[in-house]
């Protein structure tokens, strides 16, 4: 395990930072034909800088709409998320998105992917292709840098996105299941290699999962989302010492906490289903 948390430590650059994040009295209502979905209601939370976020809650309770606002892909009905003080207004390279579905340009090559957000920042070439060299080598997949995403697995697509949202130094990174499709094993790998690189380069960290064990590993705090219309329920801290590592889950502070957090989003889950 060690030699593969070697494999997404990120390459040093200029670090653009973290980002404080204010989630301020957020509501969205989606119009649709059956009439009106109220999908969050009164969300309100604070991020400090540094801090890694996971979400967890039931099946439609909004979290993808949060995510989404978050990265200025959608607008809020009313409320407002402000980054480092200023309101957000569309989507920034300050803030970079990884999805559960990839989400990598099929006609483009791994290289040509992980630069893709550089030249939208008008990166010129040559600086372009050297940081995303670095990117592609720090991920583990230096021998497919010229390869399409349909050569690649699962788990090497997703290292592809992770290495694309680092390449442009984000102060903020939004993680919607990134780890969802995966088979165990490459989720717990790729897990340990997250946990590793934001120990050291301490980015704003917002990831939504279903998997409430992942998110005790990963989090400094998680935050329990009620049943739709979605509202933070519970926010529980995870003290639990870095480095994290596989023997972390082992200990009985890490099961007491799985358990609490787990007991919190089963009542959401029933909510849900009535
Ligand atoms: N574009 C849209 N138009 C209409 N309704 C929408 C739209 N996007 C989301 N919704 C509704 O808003 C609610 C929240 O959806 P969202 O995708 O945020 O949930 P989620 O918590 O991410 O669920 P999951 O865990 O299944 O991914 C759902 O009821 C969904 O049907
Ligand atoms: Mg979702």
């Amino acid at each position: 395990m060690a030699g593969s948390a070697q494999r997404l430590r990120m390459p040093e650059q200029t670090s653009s930072g973290s980002a404080k994040v204010e989630i301020d009295a957020i509501r969205k209502v989606f119009p649709t034909s059956r009439g009106e979905v109220v999908a969050l209601n009164d969300t309100s939370l604070t991020i400090s800088n540094n801090e890694f976020i996971c979400v967890v809650g039931p099946s439609g309770c909004g979290k993808t709409t949060l995510l989404n606002i978050l990265a200025g892909l959608d607008v809020p009905t009313s409320g407002e998320v402000r980054i480092d003080g200023k309101s957000i207004h569309g989507p920034s390279s300050e803030r970079g998105v990884v999805f559960q579905q990839y989400a990598l340009f099929p006609w483009l090559t791994v290289r040509q992917n992980v630069e893709f957000g550089l030249k939208l920042k008008r990166i010129g070439k040559v600086e372009r292709q050297s940081i995303a060299e670095k990117y592609i080598e720090s991920v583990g997949l230096k021998d497919f840098a010229n390869a399409y995403p349909k050569e690649l697995s699962g788990g090497m697509k997703q290292r592809v996105a992770i290495a694309r949202a680092y390449a442009v130094n984000p102060q903020l990174l939004l993680l919607d299941e990134p780890f969802g499709a995966l088979d165990a094993q490459t989720r717990t790998q790729l897990q340990v290699e997250l946990l590793n690189t934001w120990e050291q380069e301490q980015k704003t960290c917002f990831f939504i999962t279903h998997d409430v064990e992942e998110a005790v590993l990963l989090a400094s705090r998680v935050v329990v989302m009620s049943a739709r219309p979605g509202r933070i329920k519970s926010i529980v801290p995870i003290d639990l010492p870095h480095p994290r590592t596989q023997e972390t889950r082992m200990s009985k502070e890490f099961n007491d906490l799985k358990n609490e957090i787990w007991g919190l989003v089963y009542q959401e889950y029933l909510e849900a289903k009535k």
